[in-house]
């Protein structure tokens, strides 16, 4: 497949890559991007463009590595003993972290230290340790993708760790979702494949990433 091609090649550069998920499940694009190719400039773009929740998903084994929970078996509250997710079984949030060379967490450069440094540490997670460099609570979302991926889950957190796969990456992505800037919605397919054409950046959709990678 041409379209998904180009975007495994541009992705393995360091370049976002927009997937949508699927008009049954979110509705949502998320901007992806390999964790150790982004930067303050990056962090700008995740915010001002897509606009949702900036999270670096992760690879089971690696977040096991780190000993990293789902967050709702690490909280033990009520709330969290049943998600009632609409669009899933179940959610991929873990732990929020801050690498400890930021000072608020918050900044630009400071989410772009913690997000890069997520990407090296999964390139080698046996040579890190992990609460020696990062603290939580932070102010960057990590999910934890399910062990076998697309078999088990078809989120963008597995979506995202799939590309990574496939383009020779540590499974690190940032996600965030691409938000309307007037509505407040999630941005429309077309809208996010317009925004795509104009930064040349490659839209994939779920079902294509399912068909050739899952
Ligand atoms: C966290 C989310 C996003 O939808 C993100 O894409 C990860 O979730 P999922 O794997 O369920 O798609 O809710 O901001
Ligand atoms: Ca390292
Ligand atoms: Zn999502
Ligand atoms: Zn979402």
């Amino acid at each position: 497949n041409s379209t998904l091609d180009r975007a495994l090649e541009a992705f393995g550069r360091g370049d976002p890559v927009l997937v949508h998920d699927a008009a049954d499940r979110e509705g949502e694009t998320d901007l992806i991007y390999p964790a150790r190719s982004v930067t303050a400039d990056a962090v700008v773009r995740l915010r001002r463009d897509a606009g949702g929740l900036i999270c670096v998903a992760l690879g089971h084994e690696v977040a096991e590595a780190f000993d990293l929970p789902f967050y709702s078996e690490a909280v033990d509250h009520p709330a969290t003993a049943d998600h009632d997710l609409g669009y899933d079984e179940r959610s991929s949030f873990s732990l929020t972290v801050n690498h400890r060379d930021t000072y608020t967490g918050i900044t630009d450069t400071d989410r772009s230290t913690t997000i890069r440094a997520l990407g090296e540490a999964a390139e080698t997670p046996e040579e890190t340790a992990f609460s020696e460099e990062f603290r939580v609570p932070g102010h960057v979302h990590l999910l934890k993708g399910a062990p076998d991926l697309l078999a088990q889950r078809e989120g963008h957190t597995e979506l995202g760790l799939v590309l990574a796969e496939a383009a020779d990456l540590p499974p690190a992505v940032v996600v965030c979702e691409m938000l309307d800037a007037e509505t407040g919605e999630a941005l429309t397919p077309a809208d996010a494949r317009a925004y795509a054409d104009e930064h040349d950046f490659a839209y994939l959709e779920g079902q294509t990433v399912i068909e050739h990678l899952g």
